[in-house]
């Protein structure tokens, strides 16, 4: 069969190999850790489970859910976002309901770029803003994260040349896969770099709230942008709420990138089940007590697997916020990460990221999601050592 040409830039990639290594792994009998995917293992809010069983008996709910029908959730984004950050959002032109944040970042490049336009990407980064600006048959160009520059990217180096085809920028701090966070200034510096050059700047923003450490709420883009000139910022419940398989985000920002994007989500889908948008409702109005015990949650396991690893001599840095784990691989396994973890995988049960599946300076490294308890993070970090020693 003839497809576009546009699918062959979404097939094949480091994850895929990985989802096959798995499958080898499971049918030779091995039992896997899988530390592969950020899917939180935690559970989502009771207020939010019970809201959406109460929405099942109400037939009222069981219908399409249209634009309309979403203001009570928009209101409830507003005056969480407006407590949270004291930047004030219109829920009538400056919010939209997405079904997850991935949606939007994936959709958005359809309403921005005309073919060959270019998209500023972070590398590493989270693999489908590419496939967004792949679908829209846009260009991209990487922005390297480099650790001496604590995973920020360098405007300045950006080529003038690129610049003057570039409509679009994609920020994400804290950073998955590298953990590292951003400050207002340099908020401040990137939303005044994109006022300069007539770019879009999107922040997605999914670890608002797994920050460690007692540190301060990071930064939104908002508020470096309050007049909301060029940003679109996007948040999930997936990470603080543990809603991931519920499928609800949302955008706020700028009214005509809120309509745009909205205009190309309105050819394609009708909004989900009403009664998620009552669990998230739920979520944001209720006691924030349950995000305070995911963050420690992940605080601990973060604790216990640093200093495991540190034990079997991988040393690496403790992450301030994300609950992820971005590590060097030790020296015989650098710029050989897919096929560390291939064999990791084959040979021990423990599927973990590479680091070349996030983008070419993500070679050499290799990111854990600490998405199962401390004595299933410490088993596996044994496997690890045994296969380290083996392979060393
Ligand atoms: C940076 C980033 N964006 C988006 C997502 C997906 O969020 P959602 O479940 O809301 O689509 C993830 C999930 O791991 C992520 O790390």
């Amino acid at each position: 069969m003839r497809f576009a040409n546009r699918l062959k830039a979404l097939s094949g990639n480091v994850f895929v190999d990985m989802d096959q290594a798995k499958a080898e792994a499971i049918s030779a009998g091995k039992t896997i850790i899988d530390l592969s995917l950020g899917s939180s293992d935690l559970q989502a809010p009771n207020v939010a489970i019970a809201a959406i069983e109460k929405s099942l008996h109400d037939p009222t709910t069981h219908g399409y859910l249209l634009y309309h029908g979403t203001l009570t959730f928009r209101e409830a984004v507003a005056k969480w976002y407006t407590h949270r950050f004291d930047v004030e959002i219109d829920p009538q032109t400056e919010v939209l309901l997405l079904i997850g944040s991935q949606e939007g970042t994936g959709h958005l490049p359809l309403a921005i770029l005309n073919p060959q336009e270019i998209a500023l990407l972070l590398d590493p980064g989270y693999p489908s803003y590419a496939g967004g600006v792949y679908l829209a048959g846009g260009q991209i160009h990487t922005m390297p994260l480099l650790a001496e520059n604590q995973f920020l990217p360098v405007l300045a180096d950006i080529p003038t040349s690129v610049l003057a085809k570039a409509r679009l920028m994609v920020l994400n701090y804290p950073h998955n896969p590298t953990t590292s966070m951003a400050s207002l200034s340099f908020f401040e510096e990137t939303v005044k770099f994109c006022q300069q050059h007539d770019l879009v700047l999107v922040h997605d923003f999914p670890y608002a709230d797994i920050v460690f450490d007692e540190i301060k709420s990071p930064p939104s883009i908002l508020q470096a942008d309050p007049n909301k000139s060029s940003s679109i910022e996007f948040f999930t419940f997936s990470k603080s709420y543990n809603m991931g398989g519920f499928r609800i985000g949302f955008a706020v920002g700028n009214a005509e990138l809120v309509t745009a994007l909205r205009k190309i989500k309105a050819i394609i889908d009708f909004n989900q089940y009403r009664g998620v948008l009552d669990g998230a409702i739920a979520a944001l109005e209720g006691s924030q007590e349950t995000v305070k015990q995911t963050v420690a949650e992940f605080q601990k396991r973060r604790d216990v697997f640093i200093k495991a690893l540190n034990n079997i001599n991988w040393l690496v840095e403790s992450p301030q916020a994300t609950m992820y784990v971005w590590a060097k691989l030790p020296e015989p396994w650098q710029n050989k990460s897919t096929e560390f973890c291939r064999q990791l995988v084959l040979k021990t049960g423990v599927a973990v990221s590479p680091g070349a599946g996030f983008g070419k300076q993500g070679e050499g490294y290799v990111r854990f999601a600490l998405v199962h308890n401390p004595d299933v993070l410490e088993v596996a970090v044994k496997q690890i050592a045994g296969f380290l020693g083996e392979t060393l």
